[in-house]
């Protein structure tokens, strides 16, 4: 079989499946099927598949048709210009999630010599790419799982900053000592009973634990606001991810705690879907 002929079947495959992206999702697996570029691909589309690259292929389409995200199969996703690899403990970065890096690098401003807590960091995305962003920046990353805390460690190898990197298994703030100028979190803010209604993409392959946000998503945000302002320099921020339609709950739990002016963050506000995604609070010290 040509491979533009394999592609075309696993597309109706997919499509067959219920899979939103049948087209690119056959692409991306045949391309890690034959171990080659997407320019290259176009230009081999009329090669002959041979037995060996066929069952490859089949088998990693049957695991999407399946509802195994792409990202999972591959193993890693790209993340902020960066590559990232995934483990069963980890959470699949999102794209909207990049709104808080970039929150996070807008109030960071020409600071360079930041030290940055990341509160349930999952595979380092956040933390990964903000001390890639800012050469001279310290980070600090938490997580409950220590399966996480080695993906991050592994991340943060691969992408040239685990020299600026501490990671410690803790319960939100529970080890932790020191102050920070930015204390940065993305926690899990999913109602527990809305879990089962997710994607299974989500559902079955992202870790409960980085979802479940207690009876009203909320959980997370009220134990960490609260210990937030004992961790944190004069002036320093607070910038949390939040799920959508939770920024006057999480505003409100941060001006409890003494933040002042919490406030979706200006021009980051919206994510790609233009749900506000970023919260961010001064403490005043
Ligand atoms: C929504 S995920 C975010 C992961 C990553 N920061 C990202 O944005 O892709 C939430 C993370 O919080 C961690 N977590 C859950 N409960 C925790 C706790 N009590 N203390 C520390 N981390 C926790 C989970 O293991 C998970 O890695």
């Amino acid at each position: 079989m040509l491979r533009e002929q394999a592609l075309r079947q696993a597309t109706r495959t997919l499509e067959a499946a219920g899979i939103d992206t049948p087209a690119l999702d056959a692409r991306l697996l045949l391309q890690q099927a034959l171990g080659v570029s997407h320019a290259s691909l176009i230009a081999s589309a009329q090669a002959e598949m041979n037995p060996s690259q066929l069952n490859a292929f089949n088998t990693l389409i049957t695991r999407r048709a399946a509802r195994e995200p792409v990202s999972r199969i591959l193993g890693s996703r790209e993340f902020h210009g960066l590559n990232f690899t995934l483990a069963p403990d980890t959470l699949d970065p999102r794209a909207d999630t990049e709104t808080l890096v970039t929150a996070a690098l807008t109030l960071a401003g020409g600071q360079q010599a930041l030290r940055i807590l990341d509160l349930g960091t999952g595979s380092g995305a956040i933390i990964v790419s903000l001390l890639h962003a800012l050469p001279s920046a310290e980070g600090t990353a938490t997580d409950i799982s220590q399966g996480a805390l080695d993906a991050a460690r592994a991340n943060a190898i691969m992408n040239g900053v685990s020299d600026r990197l501490e990671l410690v298994q803790s319960d939100w703030f529970a080890q932790l000592h020191g102050k920070f100028d930015l204390i940065v979190s993305n926690p899990p803010y999913i109602p527990d009973q809305q879990v089962e209604n997710l994607s299974p993409e989500v559902r079955l392959h992202d870790p409960h634990l980085a979802l479940k946000g207690g009876p009203d998503g909320l959980a997370a945000y009220r134990v960490i606001t609260q210990a937030a302002p004992a961790h944190l320099k004069p002036s320093g921020h607070m910038l949390f991810e939040i799920g959508q339609g939770q920024e006057r709950d999480v505003a409100a739990l941060l001006a409890a705690s003494g933040f002042t002016n919490p406030t979706a963050m200006p021009s980051q506000q919206a994510d790609l879907a233009g749900i506000i995604r970023v919260i961010v609070g001064r403490f005043p010290g």
